[in-house]
């Protein structure tokens, strides 16, 4: 097992479809079914797309056996991702094969990547929408059922989906996803997202916190706000009033691309340690929303409500949102802040935009401000020429930033990347894999170290629901993120409630407590 579970990309989720149907107080004419691979982003998208579809009467189902529409929405991050979403399209054929009525859609990323050869490739489809042409699928549904094949894979500046509330799918009604911005400026060499998802655009704070308080008056108690890389979200009120701005009026630091090099004038210069790059000023108080105002916003709603949020990009994070983290203490103490390499060199050919200097230098100002903050990394072993010396200076890094958990992955070369088109992927898979057993094997030790700690300690923990194991005991999680079991006893908590639990065992990944 190669591809370790990952919040962003969490393989205990992978193919997930609805747990919980729609209640079914209209007439519906249609059941859909959907499935969801990949990051936390498509998740919450599969939720915009219920609430679409819901609007077009359609209605949800959890049994394929019962959809008179199957839904997959894609990853294209690493091959894998890929190969599991060809597998499971063969496995429709059947149904297909059953009820010729039955319609397929295929959604997100792979869509995007795609586009019409996916039609020419898997017969079988009849819908290939990218993930900013959501709005569009009940028109080509409509199409579809009259025999023509429907793609719209037109990727958008603008939307953001802001104004569709969406539909909460495998909700445990207590933590749910609020997409904050979409797409992203960075071109890191191996990553295909630049590509299939987009520009960054940011959606409109209003509508973020609108969802958000109406998410807490039903009775959520953590939000987690996503993005590709929320650190630099910028919202221009003034300019989404203004006539000459795009719908929306996003306004951007826009990195531009020159030959395929990335300029970015907040790119961190090699040796610099600007730990704190707020925004300007003259920018404050005049109509533009940072990423750290933004928290702040949200977690004025109530102290009640937990946030969380995801992606952090190291040459991002401000000291203004450490600061606005460290203020507040429902916003909860954990940022995942992926690595990808250790060694400058390699970083340099990932296009990463920082030094091992830098992110170290972000590792301690972020336990300088907030001492005891949870940490987390995304780590690719065997990136094109790396070399065994590169190899130890990511484990090296690894263990200076004594990383709670990390996302762990070997280098996967995708079709139209930087990478895939500059460099070639050299390193042989039995060294790409051997590299990351390395990585695994160090993670676990320093998840264990770091649970160990945690041994004695009192956590506020957010009940989330009975444990997987047994329904005497509730499974939360601790600000840090960290899981945390302990019998239910003779309280009388339920699911949302906070409570104080002593940590007096550990496993690796799991910490096991009592309440206080
Ligand atoms: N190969 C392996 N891992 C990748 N990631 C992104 N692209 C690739 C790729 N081509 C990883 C990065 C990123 C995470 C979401 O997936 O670590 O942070
Ligand atoms: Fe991909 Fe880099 Fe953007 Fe993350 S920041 S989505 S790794 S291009």
């Amino acid at each position: 097992m190669f591809e370790i579970a990952t919040k962003l990309h969490d393989e205990s989720r992978q193919g997930e479809a609805f747990t919980q149907d729609i209640p079914n107080d209209r007439n519906y004419k249609r059941h859909f079914y959907i499935e969801s691979y990949g990051c936390s982003m498509n998740f919450s998208d599969s939720e915009i797309v219920a609430s679409i579809l819901f609007n077009e009467g359609f209605s949800a189902t959890r049994h394929l056996h019962e959809a008179d529409l199957i839904l997959v929405n894609t990853c294209s991050i690493r091959e894998k991702a890929e190969q599991t979403v060809r597998k499971r399209l063969t496995e429709f054929r059947k149904l297909k094969h059953q009820k010729p009525s039955l319609l397929i859609g295929v959604l997100g990323c792979m869509a995007e990547r795609l586009k019409s050869k996916f039609l020419e490739e898997e017969k079988l489809v009849d819908l290939v929408v990218g993930p900013d042409a959501y709005r569009s699928l009940p028109g080509l549904i409509v199409d579809a059922d009259d025999g023509q094949k429907g793609i719209n894979v037109l990727l958008s500046r603008e939307e953001t989906y802001a104004d569709i509330s969406p539909v909460r799918l495998n909700s445990n009604g207590i933590t749910a996803f609020v997409s904050i911005m979409r797409g992203c400026n960075n071109m890191c060499s191996f990553c295909v997202v630049p590509f299939t998802r987009g520009r960054e655009r940011s959606r409109d704070p209003e509508s973020i916190i609108k969802e958000c308080s109406d998410l807490f008056n039903a009775g959520y108690r953590e939000v987690t706000l996503l993005g590709q890389n929320v650190d630099s979200y910028y919202y221009n009120q003034a300019a989404a009033t203004a006539p000459s701005v795009p719908q929306g009026g996003k306004v951007h630091t826009q990195p531009s691309l020159s030959g395929n090099t990335l300029i970015d004038n907040d790119t961190p210069k090699s040796g610099e340690s600007a730990l704190d790059n707020p925004p300007p000023e003259a920018d404050r108080g005049a109509g533009f929303i940072t990423f750290a105002m933004l928290l702040e916003m949200v977690a004025q709603i109530s102290p009640q409500l937990r946030i969380r949020f995801s992606t952090s990009h190291p040459k991002d994070i401000t000291d203004e949102v450490l600061f606005t983290m460290a203020k507040y203490n429902n916003i909860c103490k954990y940022i995942h802040l992926p690595l990808q390499s250790g060694s400058n060199r390699i970083l340099q050919l990932m296009n990463r935009s920082y030094t091992r200097e830098w992110y170290i230098s972000k590792v301690d100002r972020i336990r300088e401000i907030m001492p005891g903050c949870g940490i987390s990394a995304d780590i690719i072993a065997g990136f094109c020429t790396e070399t065994e010396e590169d190899h130890q200076e990511t484990l090296r890094v690894m263990e200076y930033s004594k990383y709670d958990m990390s996302y762990m992955f070997f280098y996967s070369e995708r079709p139209g990347t930087l990478a895939h088109r500059r460099y070639k992927d050299d390193i042989p898979e039995v060294t790409k894999k051997r590299r990351l057993q390395e990585i695994v094997d160090l993670q676990n030790k320093l998840s264990q170290q770091s649970n160990k700690e945690d041994l004695g300690k009192i956590f506020t923990v957010l009940i989330e629901g009975d444990s997987k194991k047994s329904n005497k005991d509730w499974m939360g999680r601790t600000s840090q993120n960290k899981v945390i079991v302990f019998p239910k006893g003779a309280h009388l908590f339920v699911p949302g409630s906070y409570v104080d639990v002593k940590v007096n065992h550990c496993t690796q990944a799991t910490l096991l407590g009592e309440i206080v």
